[in-house]
This record gives C-alpha cells, sequence and structure tokens, in this order.
C-alpha cells in the first residue's frame, strides 16, 4: 500500500537546507504533500513578512522532483486536520520541533529529521541585510 508523508514549513528564500529536507521527507513514503506557510501564519509566527508570497513559495515548493502535492497551511492549530485530509500515514518535521507533534502518534508516524547545519532563512537575511555576505 502506498504511504503517504506530509511535511510543513514556509520555504520562504529558498535554501539547501530546504531542499535537503524534502528530499528525506519524501523517502520515508511515496507521496509527499507540503504544507506552505500562508503569508499570515508566518507573520504571526516570525514576526515579519516572508520575503516571498506565499503564491510564489507554493509554486517553488510544487516545482520541486519529490514533490506531489502542495497546500497553503492557514494555521498551527490544524495540524490534525490536515493530516486527516490528506490521509498521511507519516508527518516529518524538523528535529527543532522535536517531542512537539508526538501527540498524533495516535493517527500517524510522526519522524523528527535532523536540520542541515549552518544555515537558515533567517541568518540569509540577516547576512545579506548586514552586507556582511
Ligand atoms: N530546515 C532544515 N535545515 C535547515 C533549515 C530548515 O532541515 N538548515 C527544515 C526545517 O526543519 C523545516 C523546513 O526546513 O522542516 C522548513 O523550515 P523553515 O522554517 O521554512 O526554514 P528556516 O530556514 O528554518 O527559516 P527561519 O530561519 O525563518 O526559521
Amino acid at each position: 500500500m502506498s504511504r503517504t508523508v506530509l511535511t510543513f514549513g514556509t520555504f520562504d528564500v529558498f535554501h539547501v537546507g530546504h531542499l535537503r529536507v524534502i528530499e528525506r521527507a519524501a523517502q520515508q513514503g511515496d507521496r509527499l504533500v507540503v504544507g506552505v506557510s500562508s503569508d499570515a501564519l508566518n507573520l504571526s509566527k516570525k514576526g515579519r513578512e516572508p520575503v516571498f508570497s506565499q503564491a510564489e513559495r507554493l509554486a517553488i515548493v510544487a516545482a520541486l522532483k519529490p514533490v506531489d502535492e502542495v497546500f497553503v497551511e492557514e494555521s498551527l492549530e490544524l495540524k490534525r486536520h490536515y493530516i486527516e485530509t490528506y490521509a498521511a500515514d507519516v508527518l516529518v518535521m524538523g528535529d527543532d520541533w522535536a517531542g512537539r507533534f508526538d501527540e498524533f502518534e495516535d493517527i500517524c508516524e510522526v519522524v523528527y529529521l535532523p536540520r542541515t547545519p549552518a544555515i537558515s532563512t533567517t541568518a540569509l537575511i540577516e547576512k545579506i541585510s548586514a552586507g556582511t555576505f
């Protein structure tokens, strides 16, 4: 039987850490669905507007070879709803969230993957703004 994997993220200023987590998430099953945080969710979560709009971020993630389907994640509180809607067998999150989603182990497998070291969207924006690149 086919295994559906679900993962989430903002994927703003797309970088190799994003690519690696998507590639490794896809290896956990047969079909990869990605929830991309809405602009409003990103603003409330990170306190700033994303550099690229949700439509642009969705288009970038949807174009990746390992990605089968994308949708806009409107709220952090809707994880259970999304797991059920997309019939996910596995929820994959970066290990910056380790333990935070264990409550969903009643309906799917929950896997935390190590982050790619030394790169993040926030660090990239700060370096570019400071002119230290
Ligand atoms: N991610 C990763 N390795 C990195 C950066 C991100 O594996 N170096 C993963 C995160 O764990 C998450 C996904 O990529 O599963 C999307 O993360 P996101 O928050 O969009 O990216 P960040 O670069 O962490 O963004 P920010 O600095 O704004 O928090």
